[in-house]
């Protein structure tokens, strides 16, 4: 065992025999992960981890027994972000690895606004949360092309790869930074070249503004499989994605719920807005192309069993535009989300929905109707666009491989090409 192996079992020990009051040595267990990859970290050093979330637990047991909760035996203040993150670090461990655990999803939600928070608010959070995943990535990326690169760092890709990959972050960023950054970039350059400005400048100016709690969050929600650098990226890609689906699945909800009160014709915005994020988002496909084919074959041994089919976030926003037919609901599609499943089934209202509803009881007026109707098929437009742009994507990284998520990999994404978000609103005229 090396020095700084024994010194993180040491801080551990300690951290333990504080009763979890002390602050947690994140920063010697992420920089061990990173070196080793999650799929490799030794049984001893799990074990002990495990060994900690357990006191963890029972302390918190103990504080709901009539203790001060939040608080430690010895006075001090536990931190609620410990429980999470040993959760996230364990998945592996406990034998309950999936596409969230992998994701650190649990991790990421942590101070989000509620569901129904209000679009502006959600869009906000969305907002802040890509800029900071791709602030970060940008940052880990410069490291490489200042020559001072930091694990992960097995297959390090070149410097034209990687000033590509900066302009491609720094497009998706724009938007976001246009609305939720004041001053940090130019409109006009905007309009005219997206993703010219400058990626350093935009990314320390993110960064800047960061939290400490942000600046945890940021450090402990990249846990890779395996040593390659390029599962940086494709982690925060993903998780820029979530953050995306998650705005999307709230906002449609609220769309169903303005389609029932006096102003229905105002749920053509919130859908409209939602088409518009989903568009801007666009751009992270082509940075995930900047990774290497090589790289993400080696280190997908090792996601085995985390797939985004299995994507809540993804399945609640689709559901929430029209019910899935039966057979997609009972294919792999939704059985690898059973509670969103359980949702569906049970009778969730959806925009596709509620606008016939509407119309049919003449509380739709005939523009509003005709709003509505072009907004939806604007969303299905970039829909179309996503899941074009995924399936090239996963045929040039897998080829004729199989998927993570137990499918037989492309064949399957070419199936679903086909269905709509919003089957009846393309058939039908506006108003029927
Ligand atoms: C290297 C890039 C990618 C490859 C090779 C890839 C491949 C696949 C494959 C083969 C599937 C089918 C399920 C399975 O067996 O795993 C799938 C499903 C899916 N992927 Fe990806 N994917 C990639 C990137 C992404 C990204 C960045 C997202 C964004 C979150 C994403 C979202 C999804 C979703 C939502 C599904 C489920 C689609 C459905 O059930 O209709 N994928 N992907």
């Amino acid at each position: 065992m090396t020095a700084t192996e024994t010194a993180l079992r040491h801080e551990l020990s300690d951290w333990c025999g504080s009763g979890g009051t002390e602050e947690f040595p994140y920063d010697g267990v992420i920089d061990r992960l990173r070196a080793v990859g999650k799929h490799f970290l030794d049984e001893e050093l799990l074990s002990l981890l495990a060994e900690c979330r357990t006191l963890l637990l029972e302390a918190d047991a103990g504080d709901a027994g009539g203790v001060r909760a939040g608080t430690g035996g010895a006075g001090g203040v536990r931190d609620a972000h410990t429980g999470p993150f040993l959760d996230v670090l364990l998945d592996k461990f406990d034998d309950r690895y999936d596409y969230p655990s992998y994701t650190a999803l649990a991790l990421l939600r942590r101070g989000a606004p509620g569901h129904r928070a209000g679009w502006e608010v959600l869009r906000r959070h969305r907002d802040r949360t890509v800029l900071l995943l791709l602030a970060d990535l940008i940052a880990f990326e410069r490291l490489v092309l200042d020559g001072t690169p930091c694990d992960p760092q097995g297959m390090l890709p070149g410097a034209l790869l990687l000033n590509k990959r900066l302009r491609l972050a720094v497009r998706v960023m724009e938007p976001a930074a246009l609305r939720a950054l004041d001053g940090a970039v130019d409109p006009v350059t905007v309009a005219e070249t997206p993703g010219r400005t400058p990626a350093g400048e935009l990314a320390d100016a993110v960064l800047r503004t960061t939290t400490a709690g942000e600046r945890l969050l940021l450090r402990t929600s990249v846990q890779p499989v395996y040593v390659l650098h390029d599962e940086y990226l494709f982690l925060r890609v993903l998780q820029s994605f979530e953050a995306t689906f998650a705005f999307m699945s709230a906002t449609l909800d609220e769309a169903v719920r303005t389609l029932r009160t006096e102003q229905p014709g105002d749920a053509a915005a919130l859908i409209a807005a939602v088409a518009d994020v989903l568009r801007e988002s666009l751009p992270l496909f082509s940075l995930l192309a900047t990774m290497q084919p090589e790289s993400f074959r080696l280190f997908r041994q090792f996601t085995e069993g985390a797939s985004a089919i299995q994507s809540e976030g993804y399945k609640t926003f689709e559901s929430y535009c029209s019910t899935p037919a039966r057979a997609r609901l009972d294919s792999s599609a939704f059985l690898s989300v059973p509670d969103v499943r359980g949702e569906v089934l049970a009778g969730r209202e959806t925009v596709q929905g509620t606008w016939e509803d509407v119309i049919s009881s003449g509380w739709l007026t005939e523009p509003d109707a005709a709003a509505v109707r072009a907004a939806a098929l604007q969303l299905e437009a970039v829909h179309q666009r996503w899941k074009q742009t995924h399936y090239r994507l996963a045929v040039r990284m897998i080829g004729t491989r199989t998927g993570t998520g137990a499918t037989e990999g492309v064949p399957y994404l070419a199936s679903v090409i086909s269905q709509r978000l919003f089957p009846a609103m393309e058939k039908q005229p506006a108003v029927g």
